[in-house]
């Protein structure tokens, strides 16, 4: 048992649980003053102020709060962070001012990590993921969505998944694994890409299947990548193995992945930078998340996705890092919180909630994480003494979660180098 005290201010505390916020109600952020937390065998157990502290048993672990708050932990809903090596080489050309394409001709982007994969042994790529996954332990995420897709051939996919499938296994972060054989087309179907789709659907994904080995599918359905038609071909196909959608869409073009993410029920739909009334239309009587990913659109210099005009309209918003080594090679989710404020306009209590219990709700986990719940796993964050809770994306460099908590146990910090 594990009780905490004296906390300053307990943040989206929830007596009603809800599986997501929206609109007006993104800008209410249910918190609660001096308040105790109280975690038994992992699962939050019970909270409250302070005046109504439970007497625990001896041998219980107290810590003591004073001047700190305690977050739900960050919950990461459209992440690549399997993969392997870097591409800063290619950082440094985009600064030089080659294109996207130039850069493509030079053997970059997804298929230079397609590449460096293909040459990764599974212990080292599993390695590589792991020392990613404790930096985020420590920035305070509590659970993740990976996807594969630096495959792009049935046997490199299916590593990738293995990974996946062990970092489930072997590190206390709550994890989701995600099929996307349909990130880009390889080398070998250039020219050829009813072909790609086609394996996609008759080898590999039989294959992911069969080995219990994704929840979720995921198509890049954009200019110059996937059509609506491939789109709709794969997501009809993960639906048949019990696979639901969560797309990348309308991150180059106004794709209509929006509008066939919801046909076919997708989960969520990511990226969104082009979004209109149309989109916005479309997604407002759906159970589809919209999951916005600033951290790309930062790092590619591009515009942002129209967050503020979403939730004026009604609409959820869920917050991802999309950590990749193209387009965002960071998980930091507090400066995901910075870019959101700082860049899309939100609050920082639409912030919060949408990294959070939005974020849940767009791994599917919305009934067991991304808000203190009772009832709910007991993945929280305190932070260091900290003035408000605006102060989280206000700092935008400061590091200021402090203890982590994950399935009620506390996790031991790494030595400082
Ligand atoms: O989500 N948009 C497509 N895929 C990734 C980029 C992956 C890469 O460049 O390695 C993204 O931004
Ligand atoms: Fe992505």
């Amino acid at each position: 048992m594990l009780l905490i005290t004296n906390i300053k201010k307990l943040i989206l505390a929830e007596e009603k649980p809800r599986k997501w916020v929206a609109g007006a109600g993104m800008a209410v952020l249910p918190c609660m003053d001096d308040a105790f937390l109280l975690i038994d065998e992992g699962i939050i157990k019970n909270f409250g102020t302070m005046d109504k502290a439970p007497i625990v048993p001896a041998g219980t672990t107290m810590i003591d709060a004073t001047g700190r708050m305690v977050f739900p932990s960050f919950c990461d809903a459209h992440t690549h962070l399997v993969y392997a090596g870097s591409r800063e080489i290619e950082y440094s050309d985009k600064i030089r001012g080659l294109s996207y394409e130039e850069i493509a001709r030079r053997g970059g982007g997804i298929l230079n990590s397609t590449k460096q994969l293909h040459h990764a042994s599974e212990e080292e790529l599993y390695l590589q993921a792991l020392t990613r996954i404790n930096e985020l332990i420590e920035l305070g995420t509590g659970a993740v969505e990976i996807k594969s897709g630096y495959g792009l051939n049935t046997a490199d996919e299916l590593k990738m998944l293995r990974v996946i499938k062990k970092l489930k296994e072997t590190t206390p972060l709550t994890i989701r694994a995600t099929f996307l054989g349909a990130h880009a087309i390889p080398e070998a179907y250039k020219g050829r890409q009813t072909a790609y789709v086609d394996l996609l659907i008759n080898e590999m994904l039989p294959q992911v299947a069969a080995g219990k080995l994704a929840d979720y599918i995921d198509v890049f359905c954009d200019k110059g990548f996937f059509t609506v038609e491939d789109t709709k071909r794969i997501l009809t196909a993960g639906l048949k193995y019990g696979l639901p959608g969560k797309i990348h869409a309308n991150e180059l073009a106004f794709s209509q992945g929006i509008q066939t993410g919801v046909k076919y029920g997708a989960l969520s739909v990511d990226h969104l930078e082009f979004t209109g009334e149309e989109e916005i239309a479309c997604l407002l009587p759906s159970e589809t998340m919209p999951t916005l990913l600033p951290g790309a659109a930062f790092f590619l210099g591009m515009n942002y996705p129209p967050a503020r005009a979403m939730i004026d309209a009604g609409l959820p918003i869920a917050l991802a890092s999309d950590y990749n080594p193209g387009s965002s090679p960071s998980g930091d989710m507090k400066f995901v919180l910075s870019l959101a404020c700082i860049k899309m306009k939100m609050l920082p209590e639409e912030a919060i909630q949408a990294a959070t219990l939005n974020g849940a709700y767009a791994m599917g986990i919305s009934d067991t994480h991304g808000s203190i719940a009772c009832g709910k796993t007991a993945n929280v964050f305190l932070t260091k003494p900290v003035p408000s809770y605006e102060f989280m994306p206000y700092a935008y460099t400061t590091k200021l979660v402090d203890k982590v908590i994950l399935n009620g146990a506390v996790i031991p910090r790494s030595p400082q180098i």
